[in-house]
């Protein structure tokens, strides 16, 4: 437990500090961690604060202009480079190339805003177990000690850092960041590419985004899962009308966790998995079967790729 009214009070004297009058960048994705440094980097030094969202084409439905809304208040850039993501994805099938292409484009393009604000420290929200997990050598997604820029700022601010997740959440709620916010699912930095499994194409991730949207507004409020999640994992036989059609099939996944290092699935009634299964065939017509996982973590991973 952290006292959250004296750490937001440090932290916002912290960033006084270290930013030395200077302008600062934050790359905000609305995660939790981001939205938490910017809250209070806004507080700490107002316009010198410059948050940076990209949207890669790769996000939630909905997500940009949700974003757009909640932090409007802080001058939220928004960068719309979706084309330049979706045009490097399509066609690519290997989970690893995948996230390699949106690690770099993402990289490439935030640097390019970055640099045209003349900011000279950039705002990091790593917390206490990314510090462990990189030392360890356990994830290799997380970006301790600032992204692999190639862009030289005078030094990078971590206000975070000592901080668990579970009380990076109590201290959003302190700064009345919205629940949505506070208590947000994780999502991964390469967004619904991996929720493709296989080719990437415009097609597969509208479809994919468009059935992530509905696995969500059935099962969020209910079951306040760690993390729920829909993939398309594959094309099956099906038949709509009088047709046979070669459609897609999405995969179900509702988790619990503690760290995202092991997960239980979730005991999701019969009646509400028919209800996602419903909305998402009648309201996405490419879509031919709704299958739900039950696999732990592990042997299975939470995300499909
Ligand atoms: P897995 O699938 O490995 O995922 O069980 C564990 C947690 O990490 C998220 N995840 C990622 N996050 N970049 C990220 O920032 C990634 O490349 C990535 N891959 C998986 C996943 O959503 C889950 O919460």
């Amino acid at each position: 437990m952290v006292n959250t009214e004296k750490f937001i009070k440090e932290a916002i004297h912290r960033i006084q500090e270290e930013s030395n009058g200077e302008k600062v960048v934050i790359a905000l994705s609305g995660g939790v961690d981001s939205s938490v440094c910017a809250e209070l980097a806004s507080r700490a030094i107002g316009e010198r604060l410059i948050p940076i969202y990209v949207d890669t084409g790769l996000m939630r439905k909905g997500e940009t202009k949700r974003i757009s809304e909640i932090f409007g208040h802080l001058g939220l850039k928004v960068v719309n480079a979706a084309d330049e993501f979706l045009d490097a994805l399509e066609g690519e099938s290997d989970p690893e190339k995948k996230r390699k292409i949106v690690g770099e484009r993402f990289i490439r393009v935030f640097e390019r805003e970055a640099t045209a604000t003349g900011a000279q420290y950039l705002l990091q929200g790593t917390i206490y177990p990314d510090c462990i997990e990189s030392e360890g050598g356990i994830k290799s997604h997380h970006n301790v000690g600032g992204l692999p820029l190639t862009m030289q700022f005078q030094g990078v601010i971590e206000p975070l850092r000592d901080l668990y997740k579970d009380e990076v959440r109590e201290v959003a709620e302190a700064l009345g960041l919205p629940r949505e916010i506070a208590h947000r699912m994780p999502f991964p930095g390469p967004g619904l590419s991996v929720r493709v499994v296989g080719k990437v194409t415009r097609e597969a991730i509208d479809v994919v985004r468009e059935a992530n949207a509905i696995i969500e507004e059935v099962l969020v409020e209910k079951y306040r899962p760690w993390q729920c999640l829909g993939a398309l994992v594959g094309l099956g036989t099906g038949v709509k009308g009088d047709n046979r059609l070669h459609g897609w099939i999405v995969a179900v996944r509702a988790v619990n966790s503690r760290d995202g290092m092991t997960a239980d699935p979730i005991e999701i009634s019969f009646q509400d998995l028919q209800e996602i299964e419903s909305r998402i065939t009648s309201s996405i017509p490419s879509v031919a079967r709704v299958v739900y996982d039950v696999t732990p973590k592990p042997p299975a991973t939470i995300e499909y790729e």
